[in-house]
Parts: C-alpha cells; structure tokens; sequence
C-alpha cells in the first residue's frame, strides 16, 4: 500500500518510507463509517467525549471550520423546525414570511462563522467586541450585551455564537453566557477551536474553560477537529438548553440540535475523510487523557515556561507583557487567559507584522499571530526551557528598534468587510495599514485593493 505514490511526496516528506501511507485507507468496513461510525469510530468518539466530559464528541476531519459551519446551520435547522419556524423561503408567497433566524455573534468572529451564516441564511445580529482598554486585543463577549441581544431579538433566536478562547488566549465568561442561553431557551455554540487544550491543564486552567456540573448537564454536543499549527487540539462545542422536540420544516419527532449537527456534518464534510488525521486525533486524546497522561504532564511544564518567559520580559524596557485577564481585561469582561499564549506589544513603534518579519529572517522564531500591534505566541507539549530562552532572548531584540506603529488593523481570519457591510473609511484604512505593513490580504475581488467591487452605494452621489 502506497507503493504508488508520488516519488517527490515520498522523498521530500516522508523521508522515503511509506509506513505513514499504509495507515492511509479509506472507509473499509474493519475501519468504521465517520457518518454512521458503529465501531472504532464510534469509540474513540467516546472516549473523546468520556475524557473532555462532553455527552457527544463528533471528530471532525475538516477542522474546526466544518464544526462551526455545522453547528451553526444545525441550529438554524432546529429554530425553524420549532413552533413558528417556518424558513422565510418557505412562506406563502404575500404572508409576509415567516420567523427570522437571527444568530447573535460578536463582530471579531472566525470566517466560518460568518460563512455559516451565509450557508444557513441566518441573519446576523453582531455584538462589538470588547477590547482590553490598553492594547486593543478583542476579549469576546459581553454579558450585558449579549442579554440585550437575547431580549431585543426574542424567539427569532437561533443560537448565539462566541469565541473562547480567543486566538490571543482571551477567555470569556462561558458560564454567564450559558445561563444567559439556557434561560431563553436558546443554544450556545462556543468555538473552542483553541481551547481543547485547557481543560488538562490542571490548576494553570483559566476558571471558564470547563463547564460547571451544571453547565455539562445542559450540554448537547462537542465536537473535537484536527490539530493544527496553531492549536493544542481544536474543539467546538454546541451547548443547549432543550432539546429540540420536533415538528416544523427541519424533521420529524426526534429531530434534536444533536441529529441536526450529525446531517450538517455529513454535508460540510468530505465523503472520504482521512483515517490517517482520524486517527490523529484519537492520538491527542489519548495521549492527553491516556494512562500514560504524559502529554498532561508537558501541557504543565510548558504552562511554567510560558510563565518563566514572561516573567524574564516583564522587566525588559519597550517591551509590554499583555496581561488580557488582568485589572483591566477582567473589568472588561474577560475571566483569564490561556497560560499557554504570550502575548506582547513593542513601545517606540514597532508593530506586530514588522516584529513577526525580524523574528523570522534573524532569529526563526515563528510567532503564533503577528496582529497590527502585538505578537501572539503559543507554548506546546513539546515546548523546552531553551525554547523560552530563544524566543526571550529575540523578543529583547526586536524591542531595540522604533519604527512608526500603524493603526488597529483587521486580524487573520477576521474578515475587516463583510458581504453586504457598508464600505467605512476605517476600514479601508484598516486594510490598506495591513498591506502597508506586509500583511497579506484574502477574499477581496482585487487583491492590490486598487479597485473594489460596490453592490450597493449608500453615499448620495453629492456627497462623494
Ligand atoms: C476562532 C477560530 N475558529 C475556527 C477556526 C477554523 O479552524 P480550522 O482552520 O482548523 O478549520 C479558526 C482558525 O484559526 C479560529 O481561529
């Protein structure tokens, strides 16, 4: 097996041996079906779900993409198959439509979110994100907000959506929120896609990353993705307070938010996932929640390195130690930080791109996300003390310089435009900074940002 493959794939990356193509198998009937999984799918589904203590763990094989994406349209399809749900689309022509799916998110959220919306046709209601008064970095979600959002809307809702923890490691307060939603009814999707991690943290966990007992009863689903360069592991976890009890447009009886997400995932997913990440992810858990527990044990030493880096640097002049859990981030809203993200900003002028270039090209230290001002950087299992050192020992560099810091820009992954959002000067200087400072700018029809395609234009043509 595999002894057809690409000489190139298997010279360059396998160091040419085949074994890891052998494990490379399709839907063989010893192997499990992902979509109806009744064997070691099925299992290892369990022990993932047994070992995070979820009451579902879907794996996914298209990252946490795919899970927000299901998650999302899973639960626009469970709103309209409830009472008064039928879909707009559905509705007799001249009755003046049916309920709307509005799904409460915050501004700053991933891609796919935004791409579920679409996908799902789910209107959006946009929280702005709370950021730490010093550094801007986003901090999630606002309980304030976010019960407005629940009042003004109604039972229009179909989910509310929010990140924790963030990219930069910012953890909201899941529990407010999730008590929020179960009060209203109303299912919380919480996109952990950086967060698996946290719960075998032992005592350097932040408070919100695990749910209270409570919490977990109410809890319908997670769902656990690949391992990426960024991630520790990657979950995102759909939580409601009822069940869905059937009727409407989106099923019969039994159609519960958990069969939606299991229908959604069989449409955003390949038909033929990769038993090879499959099997990684079985892996991760493993080793995280084995017998062995040794992964547990380097997810706390890197917990401590981490510490010991910004310990050393909080002393270090022009460099700026971001506590986003601290006096300021928690009256902001944000209840403790990932110990395994670092994140600092530069004084005299250095930005996060520019720092993230020297960092590459004198030291090939890799940063996690350079953002416009301030560089995120994240610790792993595999983490060393010399690592630390490395990476102290270049960020004392890179704070000697001064050159002219650019304004707040957009993020990666954070669209700075939506489809159908009006074009404001803020964010086409946003955008123009980001290519200012070499970033690198995705999904525009134009990607010089030369010529832009207008839908709409709101601006009376006097005005222009
Ligand atoms: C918050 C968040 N959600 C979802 C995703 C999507 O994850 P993936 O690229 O693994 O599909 C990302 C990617 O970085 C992310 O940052």
């Amino acid at each position: 097996m595999g002894s057809g493959a690409p000489s190139r794939l298997v010279d360059l990356i396998l160091g040419g041996k085949l074994d890891a193509l052998r494990h490379d198998l399709p839907e063989l009937p010893e192997l499990d079906n992902l979509f109806a999984p009744e064997g070691p799918i099925r299992d290892a589904e369990l022990l993932a779900a047994d070992a995070f203590g979820a009451a579902k763990t879907w794996m996914l094989a298209n990252g946490s993409t795919c899970g927000v994406l299901a998650s999302i349209i899973a639960c626009v399809q469970w709103h309209n198959s409830r009472p008064g749900g039928a879909p707009l689309a559905d509705a007799p022509a001249g009755s003046g439509g049916g309920r709307k799916s509005v799904v409460i998110l915050p501004r700053d959220a991933h891609k796919s979110a935004v791409h579920a919306l679409v996908l799902s046709g789910a209107t959006p209601c946009f929280l702005p994100p709370i950021r730490h008064p010093e550094s801007g970095v986003g901090l999630g979600v606002g309980t304030a907000e976010l019960k407005a959002a629940l009042k003004e809307h109604g039972d229009e809702v179909a989910a509310v959506f929010m990140v924790s923890p963030t990219y930069e490691g910012a953890c909201s307060d899941v529990t407010s929120a999730a008590e929020a939603c179960h009060g209203a009814g109303v299912p919380l999707v919480v996109d952990e896609a950086h967060g698996a991690h946290l719960a075998f943290l032992g005592e350097a966990q932040p408070p919100p990353s695990r749910p209270s007992e409570e919490e977990e009863e109410g809890r319908e689903g997670k769902e656990e993705e690949e391992g990426g360069r960024d991630k520790q592991g990657g979950s995102v976890f759909a939580s409601g307070g009822t069940e869905g009890d059937g009727g409407g447009s989106g099923g019969g009886d039994d159609f519960s938010i958990e069969r939606a997400v299991t229908d959604a995932l069989a449409t955003v997913q390949s038909s033929s996932p990769s038993y090879l990440l499959l099997a990684s992810l079985d892996a991760a858990r493993w080793d995280l929640a084995g017998a062995t527990k040794n992964a547990k044990r380097r997810l706390r030493e890197a917990a401590l390195i981490a510490d010991g880096v910004r310990e050393e640097l909080s002393s270090v002049e022009g460099i700026n130690v971001l506590d986003l859990g601290g006096e300021s981030g928690s009256a902001a809203g944000c209840v403790g930080t990932d110990p395994l993200r670092l994140t600092v900003s530069f004084e005299g002028g250095v930005g996060g791109y520019e720092a993230d270039e020297i960092l590459i090209e004198d030291f090939g230290v890799y940063a996690e996300l350079p953002g416009p001002d301030y560089v995120t950087f994240v610790f792993g299992p595999g983490s060393t003390v010399e690592h630390g050192q490395r990476l102290a020992e270049a960020l004392r560099h890179v704070a000697l310089p001064a050159q002219k810091r650019c304004a707040h820009t957009p993020q990666v992954g954070i669209p700075a435009l939506l489809p159908g959002e009006a074009i404001t000067q803020a964010a086409l200087d946003a955008l123009a900074a980001v290519k200012e400072s070499g970033g690198v700018i995705s999904g525009c029809s134009d990607a010089t940002l030369a010529t832009m395609r207008v839908v709409v234009d709101l601006v009376p043509s006097e005005r222009r």
